[in-house]
């Protein structure tokens, strides 16, 4: 693994924690895109060399708002920048962690990405991100 790509947030009103956030970070965020098929609205903001993400569900049944529902907002993912993310999910699966997907996936911001059950790694959901080339 390369480095901490980006922090996903779950937020319930995109606008309003595009706003804190653009005060808290001093920034403007640089991006907006739906990735529909998993069910968010996605903002994100540029940090230094890392990321924030924000995400909102477009759904009631969406894992965004699953999560809300059972935790509240707040940090909701912690994404890894990878090289070959097939490789890493190779490698990952032989350690025994559980892989959310069998396949990498088209994710926000020209990436492609996999999911790591948060059973495995304490409580927290880990997503591997690679660039798509
Ligand atoms: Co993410």
């Amino acid at each position: 693994m390369i480095r901490i790509e980006h922090l996903g947030i779950a937020v319930k009103d995109l606008n309003a924690a595009e706003a804190v956030y653009a005060r808290l970070l001093g920034v403007a965020p640089y991006k907006r895109e739906a990735v529909e098929r998993e069910g968010v609205i996605t903002s994100f903001f540029q940090v230094g060399p890392n990321k924030i993400e924000l995400l909102e569900s477009t759904r009631p049944d969406g894992p965004i708002a699953k999560a809300i529902e059972k935790r509240g907002e707040g940090i909701h993912h912690v994404a890894f920048e990878v090289d070959d993310i097939r490789a890493e999910m190779a490698r990952l699966k032989a350690e025994g962690f559980t892989l959310l997907s069998e396949e990498p996936k088209p994710g926000a911001d020209n990436k492609l990405v996999c999911f790591v059950h948060p059973r495995d790694a304490n409580g927290v959901l880990v997503e591997l991100t690679q660039e798509r080339r």
